[in-house]
């Protein structure tokens, strides 16, 4: 299936999953659910649920079950953004062509809005209507929460806020966007491995089958593939937020739906900085065929996620 088409697909499903919850929720407190729904449903590319559904479908995943972990994982990376825009942090004020979430609601329900948005995503991994077993469900909370954390996300934003004025070296740039934007990236790509080989293996709930799984998800060949799968995943995550600098110098507003230049207005550490525009592309370059490389290790197909990593350095938004 072509990178657009399947694009569509998902981007319906998880939306779908989303506006269920939302529904779901009480009418009050108004304004903050106005805020978590508007956080949620205003566009944005769905690139994380992308790799869920795309490595839990090539493992055997049920799309009905990945439905709820995209849902999860969009729920976290819309917090970041929240949370990323505030005058705290970026300062920004246009999110997905609209005004961003503190703009339009002021910096109180934004944060609370990404405070809920948080909470919204382990309710979404532990929902008693997503059917896959708990071993797997705890797995997957415990993935998330690691890659959204201190030693993740918030982790690499800290560092971000702390590289303002100065000029960081190769390594510690890379440390940088490695946990900001690459720990979220690479973790999609593992919870729907873990939601589609995982839940193989604990699908069946006898002691012995329990046993008899714990074997095979310790299983060589298992990690093997989880191996190479989160090497993909770290590299396009780090060459995700590459093009993301390069695109805040050479990209156009109306397009990503976010204001251009605010990297250099803030004085950001950036690829761009360190590398200029076209080494800092060839880079993205050169860890998306690294990327490609790592999935040609992999028996099962990858074709969407060699398809995704192109799209990772070629985009425009
Ligand atoms: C923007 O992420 C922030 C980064 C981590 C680079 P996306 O480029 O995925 O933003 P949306 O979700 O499409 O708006
Ligand atoms: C943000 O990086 C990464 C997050 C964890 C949200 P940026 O600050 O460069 O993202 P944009 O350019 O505002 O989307
Ligand atoms: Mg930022
Ligand atoms: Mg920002
Ligand atoms: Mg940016």
């Amino acid at each position: 299936m072509q990178l657009s088409e399947y694009f569509k697909l998902i981007q319906q499903r998880v939306d779908e999953c989303l506006k269920k919850k939302l529904d779901s929720m009480p009418a009050e407190p108004a304004t903050l659910k106005e805020a978590v729904s508007y956080a949620l449903l205003l566009g944005g590319k769905r690139a994380r649920p992308f790799l869920v559904y795309a490595t839990g479908s090539a493992y055997g995943a049920d799309m009905r079950s990945l439905d709820y972990v995209a849902a999860a994982i969009e729920c976290i990376h819309a917090y970041s953004l929240v949370h990323d825009d505030m005058p705290e942090m970026d300062n920004d004020m246009l999110r997905r062509g609209e005004p961003s979430v503190h703009a339009k609601f002021g910096s109180a329900t934004a944060l609370l809005a990404g405070d809920t948005l948080q909470a919204l995503a382990f309710e979404l991994l532990t929902d008693s209507k997503c059917r896959l077993s708990g071993e797997v469900k705890g797995r997957m909370c415990a993935c998330l929460a690691k890659a959204a954390g201190f030693e993740g996300m918030c982790g690499g934003q800290a560092i971000d806020l702390a590289s303002e004025h100065c000029t960081l070296k190769q390594e510690e740039l890379e440390k940088l966007h490695s946990l900001k934007t690459g720990a979220l990236i690479a973790c999609a790509v593992e919870l729907g491995f873990i939601a589609g080989r995982y839940e193989a293996a604990f699908s069946h709930h006898s002691n012995d089958m329990i046993a008899n799984a714990l074997g095979i998800v310790e299983a060589p060949e298992v990690g093997h593939d989880l191996k190479h799968l989160t090497d993909y995943g770290r590299k396009v995550g780090l060459a995700f937020q590459v093009r993301d600098d390069v695109l805040d110098v050479t990209g156009d507003s109306k397009i990503l739906g976010k204001n251009v230049g605010s990297d250099e207005l803030l004085e950001k550490s950036t690829y761009v900085t360190l590398l200029g525009v076209e080494k800092a592309d060839e880079y993205a370059h050169s860890l998306c065929e690294d990327a490609i490389k790592d999935l040609e290790r992999i028996s099962v197909d990858t074709d969407l996620l060699k398809q995704f990593a192109r799209f990772c350095i070629e985009r425009d938004h």
